[in-house]
């Protein structure tokens, strides 16, 4: 066969004269890489119906390096025999000058072609015939010449075997004729021009079909974090309930409104540099209620308003320390205290969620910062009942139904609940949140009127984030470490669904 230039136009008429052809075997034909002419026939694939196109796989023999070396110089065993001369030779002697002789020897042994004669000057290797056929070399030199050459299966496993012999599998295609055979096949045009419409030209020429299953280049585009997407879910189930959201931007707080305000007593352990980050500069807030502040500080030194309080010596120094807030509870009584010097009181419902900061120890589960959701209700007459009622419909509509609590100590509330919810597929009950009644004593020194009751909740957003996102180090979620591919790629939060 005279070699051809392979090309789209050779191969429809190959088909045309000899019909159905395979692709390795037309590679071969034409000397060609295979690849070239597949790659050929993909294009003519993409035509339409010109031509049809089926997969073939194949296993052929094929020779390596090892094999190749023994079709070309001969098998160990052969060059074992050729290495012994016709008086005999010691054996140390003829392993160390032979390749592979350790092979070659116990085949040549066991084809009766040598033999050992042991005696006092030590072993020695005879020939026991005077040639051999090195049957191996020629099995493998014909194997070379052509796969179908006539070496039986049982053999070729025994080459295969010592490494002589590979089956490689490859995949090639069937080509034949097309509903749409054609010999002469024009480029089909991707875009319809205004100069052909122009022309005329339109009419006669071919158009690429439509892919409407092409995926389509996405486009470049911002990602939300999973943290946002958490955030913007639970923000609707509160704007769903009727709640209105917390300004929550000061994330520099005074200890009077992280702490005493909420009648945490100044000595409390979570008021140490070990637990909360104070500010060095500016260290102190110099604008604290001055109507406000003598209420809170007779609260905590003498009581009133029904309590006896803590009877301890109240510093102002102490409360004008700068912090970053501890938790969003701080934002809930600056909310609460405006709403007591309106004229008249109203009932509010009152969501935040956002950043808060505490020194912990890091770990896979705490970062120095993270998130809080918090909601609350002022009203009057408000009883646990309703807290418990509350939270159930908040959470339910988280997609948790199974909710438990659990009697907790607060400074700021009481009672105080710790909210426990059914994880499936942990097969306990886990923590899922803190909540409480507000004390009295934190209420009425702000000038709520003295039926009012406040019943609120706090929560993480990390914890169901990591939960949704199916990730178990807060590592991965913030900071340096995270993958900007995770924020890329993961999906919208459902999390109802
Ligand atoms: N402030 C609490 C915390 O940091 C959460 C909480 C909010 C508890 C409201 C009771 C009421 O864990």
């Amino acid at each position: 066969m005279p070699q051809e230039a392979v090309s789209a136009e050779g191969i429809l008429s190959y088909i045309d004269k000899n019909g159905p052809f395979n692709s390795e075997d037309y590679a071969n034909s034409i000397q060609e890489d295979h690849q070239k002419v597949v790659g050929i026939i993909k294009s003519l694939q993409g035509l339409g119906q010109v031509v049809n196109v089926e997969q073939v796989t194949r296993k052929h023999w094929e020779l390596t390096d090892e094999g190749r070396d023994v079709a070309r110089t001969g098998s160990h065993e052969a060059k074992v025999f050729n290495a012994v001369p016709p008086e005999g030779i010691a054996q140390s002697e003829l392993m160390s000058s032979v390749p592979n002789a350790k092979i070659g020897f116990s085949k040549a042994v066991s084809c009766g072609w040598v033999r050992v004669d042991k005696g006092p000057a030590g072993a020695r290797v005879c020939r026991r015939v005077q040639s051999v056929t090195d049957v191996v070399r020629l099995h493998l030199a014909a194997l070379q010449d052509s796969a179908d050459a006539d070496v039986s299966e049982k053999l070729k496993a025994e080459y295969k075997k010592r490494k002589l012999l590979q089956e490689v599998v490859s995949k090639s295609y069937t080509v034949s004729k097309g509903a749409d055979f054609t010999l002469n096949i024009e480029k089909p045009e991707t875009d319809l021009t205004p100069e052909m419409i122009a022309s005329g030209s339109w009419r006669s020429k071919t158009f690429k079909p439509y892919n409407f299953s092409a995926l389509g280049v996405p486009p470049a585009r911002g990602h939300l974090h999973p943290l946002l997407k958490v955030r913007a879910e639970f923000r609707q189930i509160f704007l769903e309930m009727g709640f209105s959201e917390m300004p929550t931007n000061r994330y520099v707080e005074s200890s009077f409104w992280n702490f005493d305000a909420l009648f945490q007593p100044q000595q409390h352990p979570a008021r140490d540099a070990h637990d909360t980050f104070f500010i060095s500069d500016p260290a102190n807030s110099v604008s604290l209620p001055a109507d406000y502040l003598p209420k809170v500080k007779r609260v905590h030194s003498q009581g009133g308003f029904g309590s006896q309080g803590y009877g301890y010596d109240w510093k102002l120094e102490e409360a004008q320390k700068n912090l970053l807030r501890t938790h969003t509870t701080a934002v809930s009584a600056r909310m609460l205290r405006q709403l007591a010097q309106e004229k008249e009181f109203r009932p509010v419902k009152y969501f935040s969620i956002d950043r808060v900061f505490r020194n912990e120890t890091l770990d896979a589960t705490h970062l120095a910062e993270f998130h809080q959701v918090e909601g609350l209700v002022a009203d009057r007459g408000l009883t646990l009942g309703h807290l418990m009622g509350v939270i159930n419909e908040f959470f339910k509509k988280l997609g948790i139904e199974q909710i438990r609590f659990k009697p907790a100590y607060n400074p700021y509330t009481e009672p105080s609940m710790e909210i426990f919810s059914w994880h499936a597929g942990l097969g306990k009950w886990v923590e899922i949140g803190n909540s409480g009644v507000f004390r009295p004593e934190m209420l009425l020194p702000m000038g709520l009127p003295e039926d009012v009751n406040v019943i609120a909740w706090g929560l993480s957003l990390e914890r169901p984030t990591m939960i949704k996102y199916k990730l178990d180090n807060i590592r991965d979620l913030c900071g340096h470490r995270v993958d900007l591919q995770m924020v890329a790629s993961n999906p919208i939060c459902r999390l109802d669904k």
